[in-house]
């Protein structure tokens, strides 16, 4: 029979959140520069957002064979899609993109041709099963952190070894069954929904399927580098041999766009909100070093009156800070979500609130000397590039896991997770800037070095990619 090459066709379908959908469209840019056609799946919502606040067209313009496709996460504009009603946002996509992969999988489309292969989000169980029975084959890209996603994988071995589900309260007793974290996790740095004593849980379940998912799979991407989770990376293997380690994403992208582009072209931002370039212009004049970021991300929601602990621990710190308060950040408050009227006054001299920044600047800016994160992936990821030393402030999921490595196995940054008390916040964010910083900075300037090294040519994540580019192109025939 005569063998029919294809031109390489990848779909990418990544979870409708901010990080998942910024890295897998970096990941698409990646690939369409490596002549492979793409196309991406994103919701009405978020693709609405990318229009509105990034060059996302111009960008793919360049790429005849890059096509978005869209489709409607059947929520109302209004839903929140923050903290854990992200729930009713993942049912509803997985729900309407189903039927929709089978179809574009038994269908080519006219400029693209057919589907050689599916790079979809760790957390889409389906896609798997429906990829197989048309003999297409999967890459799973899990964008959470591998930290994490290695304990959803010894999740099992938890549940036999009686370590979870627990009850009570003490967060503090060691976990003792996930190889390579005996010496360090507890109970309190497990993903939030470990809590809950109850393994029927939609999200444990959700995680219980993931585990059984992905060792099924061609192979699956991670956004980490060599040098930072070695141990991890390899004990990953050990269940899922076929791992393209190919972070931090966007400091390969960037390094990659380098080599191709005019600098002009490499704005590159997948903001989901309009990203405030006055902030920068108050960075511009602001001492070295001297500006603590603040930032929790898109999905975290906050008290008011954890709101005003930060505040109060901020201003009492002395220390000047850029902080990032969404409008929709303050739990049981829609509408414009107005600032507190105590966080407006007299803010000028202490600092600079805003709605929405460019992250990966800011923390680039001379001026920022810390950031007090909620520990998302990506945030962490950018902040390692950066070299800026972080306190951690974890909400959901993997956050709860990567705050713990980031002090106790990275000793890049402090815990601060389950208080949040203005004189802890004040002393913190003291040792963030003044009395641990040497200690601090010296472990991020070294992280930030690997994590560059790892990205240049020859380094780990560069050679992993190449090798994900060619054998997508490989599965062609
Ligand atoms: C979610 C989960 O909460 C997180 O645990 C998981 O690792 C990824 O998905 P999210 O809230 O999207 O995280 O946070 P994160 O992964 O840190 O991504 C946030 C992105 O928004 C970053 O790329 C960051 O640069 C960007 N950002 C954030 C801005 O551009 N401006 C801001 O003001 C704040």
């Amino acid at each position: 029979m005569e063998e029919k090459t294809l031109q390489p066709h990848v779909i990418i379908i990544p979870l409708p959140l901010q990080g998942p959908v910024n890295c897998m469209l970096k990941l698409a840019e990646l690939l369409s520069l490596a002549g492979i056609n793409v196309t991406f799946l994103n919701t009405d919502h978020v693709h609405r957002r990318l229009l509105r606040h990034t060059h996302i067209h111009s960008r793919f313009a360049p790429f005849p064979s890059f096509r978005f496709k869209t489709v409607s996460d059947v929520l109302p504009e209004d839903h929140p899609r923050t903290g854990n009603r992200f729930l009713d946002m993942f049912d509803a996509f997985v729900a309407v993109t189903n039927p929709l992969l089978r179809d574009m999988l038994t269908s080519s489309g006219p400029s693209s041709g057919p589907v050689t292969c599916v790079i979809a989000e760790g957390t889409f169980d389906f896609v798997l099963d429906t990829a197989k029975e048309n003999g297409i084959p999967v890459i799973y890209f899990d964008t959470l952190s591998p930290c994490c996603i290695w304990i959803y994988l010894c999740l099992p071995k938890l549940i036999e070894a009686g370590e979870f589900p627990f009850k009570g309260n003490n967060l503090d007793t060691p976990i003792k069954s996930v190889p390579g974290m005996e010496s360090f996790l507890r109970r309190r740095d497990l993903p939030d929904f470990c809590r809950s004593g109850d393994i029927s849980g939609t999200q444990v379940q959700i995680c219980l399927s993931e585990t059984k998912q992905l060792p099924r799979a061609y192979g699956i991407i991670l956004n980490t580098f060599q040098d930072l989770e070695e141990t991890t990376l390899s004990h990953i293997r050990s269940l899922c041999p076929n791992v393209y380690s190919i972070g931090p994403i966007h400091n390969l992208h960037k390094a990659k766009l380098a080599e191709e582009t005019t600098p002009s072209t490499l704005a590159s931002s997948n903001s989901f909100l309009e990203e405030d370039r006055d902030c920068m212009t108050w960075l511009d004049a602001q001492p070295l070093r001297s500006v603590v970021y603040v930032s929790f991300g898109i999905l975290s929601l906050t008290t008011r009156d954890d709101l005003m602990e930060f505040w109060h621990g901020l201003v009492n710190s002395g220390k000047k800070f850029l902080w990032v308060i969404r409008t929709n950040a303050v739990a049981g408050e829609d509408g414009d979500g107005q600032i507190p009227a105590e966080l407006s006054e007299g803010k000028k001299e202490l600092g600079f609130i805003t709605r929405w920044a460019p992250q990966e600047e800011v923390l680039a800016h001379p001026a920022v000397g810390g950031f007090l994160t909620h520990s998302g992936w990506n945030s962490t990821l950018e902040s390692i590039v950066a070299g800026v030393p972080m306190i951690c402030w974890p909400s959901y999921v993997d956050q709860l896991v990567n705050s713990r490595f980031v002090s106790e196995v990275w000793k890049v940054g402090l815990d601060m997770k389950d208080t949040c008390d203005q004189v802890v916040i004040e002393n913190m964010v003291n040792d963030l800037m003044e009395v641990r910083r040497d200690e601090l900075l010296s472990s991020a300037d070294e992280m930030a070095m690997l994590a560059k090294k790892s990205v240049s040519e020859g380094g780990s994540s560069f050679r992993d990619l190449n090798r994900l580019i060619q054998d997508i192109k490989f599965m062609n025939v």
